[in-house]
């Protein structure tokens, strides 16, 4: 598997699964009703941010987007966020995204990672970050409304990374 800086051609191909992951409910707090054109800006960061996607043969499995948490005095914490294909998921596409973009903070400098909303049911993703090395900082309760599980909590997720 390849990990590559994704281009505008790939998001007919990211589109897809980022739609039915949001459709689903379950993971992350977008909008319902993004077109394709919001959802692409959403996703496909610029610079410092960059969004990359995993590759198998010709086939694209998953997809991180990280950059700054916040700009200019809370730039030195960076943030990402993934999806991985429905169809390749546990396959441990998460896994190497999640170490590229560890690999990325720290070569860019960042001090430290923040993941600001997991949901604290998505047990694959607190799972593994986890075992990437992330703690659990605080739960924010009852901040995301499960389609299922109704009202659970927004686990804030954090990793040093070194000094500067
Ligand atoms: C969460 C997500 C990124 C994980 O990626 P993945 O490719 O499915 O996960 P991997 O195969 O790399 O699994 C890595 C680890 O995650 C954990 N994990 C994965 N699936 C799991 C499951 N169903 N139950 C429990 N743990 C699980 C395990 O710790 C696993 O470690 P292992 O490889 O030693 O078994 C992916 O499932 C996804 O895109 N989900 C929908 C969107 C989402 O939740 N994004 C993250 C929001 S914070």
């Amino acid at each position: 598997m390849v990990i590559r800086e994704a281009s505008h051609v790939d998001w007919q191909d990211i589109y897809p699964f980022f739609r039915s992951i949001v459709d689903k409910g379950e993971t992350y707090a977008y909008p319902a009703d993004l077109s394709v054109q919001e959802a692409e800006h959403l996703w496909m960061e610029r610079p410092p941010g960059l969004t990359v996607v995993a590759v198998q043969g010709d086939v694209i499995v998953g997809s991180a987007k990280m950059g700054p948490n916040r700009p200019g005095r809370g730039s030195h914490v960076a943030t990402a966020s993934f999806m991985v294909h429905p169809d390749h998921q546990g396959q441990s596409v998460g896994r190497s995204l999640g170490n590229y973009v560890l690999a990325w903070a720290r070569e860019r400098g960042y001090r430290s990672i923040q993941f600001n909303a997991v949901v604290e049911t998505n047990v694959a993703a607190v799972q593994l970050w986890r075992s990437l090395g992330f703690t659990i900082l605080t739960t924010i309760p009852e901040a995301f409304d499960h389609p299922e599980q109704g009202l659970v909590g927004l686990h804030v997720m954090h990793m040093t990374l070194g000094e500067r």
